[in-house]
């Protein structure tokens, strides 16, 4: 697991740390944090995952990520949101991973005009290029859960979403708020179920 202590990562880690279908969990993390049940922590270097080695490797959750205001320039975004990612993905499948489990985004894709949406659409095509047997890209809307440091746009985005959420009917029912506890039971769903390609969810589909 990297991303392990944000939002998804934190419910994802604790279902994976009792999910007694795997052997061992280990949670790849830059800094000093709690442990948790079932779980094991590696501190790393992200930015030298490439020399990194790890004991075998069955499934792979991606959940990090940053934003371009805590990174402080677009570059610094794309080297947490693109780079670390695919350096994870890399080191995983080095591990012999067979499957790739990625958090991305709603609106995903590398031709967006926008930095977020075309960094994560430009991961998720770099992922599917890797060879992993299985690929499983979830695509959130704006996440619902208890977040340690609040983060004011998302605040008021997280709002307007749940006031106009009654209205989100048909094809605008992806624009739904998602909850990370489903995004996190979703990706242990699908660590199990997916078959072999590459599987995109999309918001509306997450339950
Ligand atoms: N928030 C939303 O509304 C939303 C909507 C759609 C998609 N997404 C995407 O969903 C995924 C999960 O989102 P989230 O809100 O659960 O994330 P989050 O709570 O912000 O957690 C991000 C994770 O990435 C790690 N990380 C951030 N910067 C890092 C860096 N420079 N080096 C190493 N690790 C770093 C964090 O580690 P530390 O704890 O050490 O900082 C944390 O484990 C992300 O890819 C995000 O872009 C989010």
């Amino acid at each position: 697991m990297a991303g392990g202590t944000g939002l998804v990562g934190g419910t994802l880690l604790q279902l994976l740390g009792g999910d007694t279908s795997y052997h061992r969990v280990t949670s790849l993390v830059r800094r000093e944090v709690p442990t948790l049940p079932g779980v094991a922590l590696q501190r790393v270097d992200f930015e030298r995952l490439d020399q990194l080695v790890l004991p075998e490797v069955d499934d792979a959750f991606c959940c990090l990520g940053t934003t371009r205001r805590a990174a402080g320039s677009d570059a610094a975004f794309r080297r947490v949101d693109l780079d670390y990612v695919v350096a994870f993905a890399r080191l995983a499948q080095r591990a012999g991973a067979l499957r790739f489990l990625l958090v991305s985004s709603l609106g995903a894709s590398p031709s967006s005009p926008f930095l977020y949406p075309r960094t994560k659409g430009e991961c998720e095509a770099a992922i599917s290029a890797l060879g992993f047997t299985t690929v499983v890209i979830v695509r959130p809307s704006f996440l619902v859960g208890a977040r340690a440091q609040a983060r004011p746009t998302e605040a008021v985005a997280l709002r307007v979403g749940q006031l106009i959420r009654p209205f989100l009917i048909g094809a605008l029912r992806k624009y739904a708020p998602a909850d990370a506890t489903a995004v996190a039971r979703t990706l242990v769903r699908a660590a199990a179920t997916a078959p072999a390609g590459v599987m995109v969810i999309e918001s509306d589909s997450i339950r």
